[in-house]
């Protein structure tokens, strides 16, 4: 298993700002695990950077992903889930089938986030005030995640280095 510290099969939230390397994490699991926001939104609109294909994109996102739960399938969400009320859904379709859910937060400084958008194609790049915000609600997400009824929260770069700072926390 690529990710020893982590459940064998669990609903897997990455949490984290553009830029701050959720893409790039989530790649290290199967491609087929990661339902990705973008790549959704290129699949309903042929344009993975249309933000007007969002909500489209994020419903066949919730439907594939009962659809995973229901079979306990390890699956990763690479969207930016900074908004609570996004991650709460989340969390209820994967508790509705008995699937442990982890937040992974992505936690890369604001600036190398916003730096990390220059080199893109600029459909693909997220101005610096939308970076800036987002970043603000990761931190404060994680006071949260707890309460939210995640049964682990951690750090991504705890996660790549396989080192402890994991909470195990009750459902
Ligand atoms: P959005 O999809 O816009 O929300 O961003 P994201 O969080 O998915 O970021 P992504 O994984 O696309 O990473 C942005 C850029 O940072 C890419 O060019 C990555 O190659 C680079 N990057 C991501 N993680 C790391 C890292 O750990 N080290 C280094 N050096 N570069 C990284
Ligand atoms: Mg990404």
């Amino acid at each position: 298993q690529m990710h020893p510290r982590l459940p064998e099969n669990a609903l897997v939230v990455l949490i984290g700002a553009s830029g701050a390397g959720k893409s790039t994490l989530a790649r290290t699991w199967p491609a087929s695990q990661v339902l990705s926001l973008d790549a959704l939104r290129g699949t309903v609109s042929d344009d993975p950077g249309d933000q007007s294909a969002t909500a489209d994109a994020a419903d066949v996102l919730k439907l594939i992903l009962e659809r995973r739960m229901a079979r306990r399938l390890n699956t990763v969400i690479d969207a930016t889930n900074v908004q609570d009320t996004v991650r709460v859904e989340l969390v209820m379709t994967a508790k509705k089938y008995g699937v442990p859910t982890v937040a992974v937060v992505v936690a890369t400084p604001l600036s190398l986030c916003l730096q990390r958008q220059q080199p893109r194609p600029a459909n693909r790049r997220v101005p610096d005030d939308v970076a800036r915000r987002q970043h603000e609600a990761m931190t404060f997400s994680h006071q949260s995640l707890a309460r939210e009824g995640f049964t682990q929260v951690l750090f991504a770069h705890d996660l790549n280095r396989l080192e402890l700072y994991l909470r195990h926390l009750s459902e």
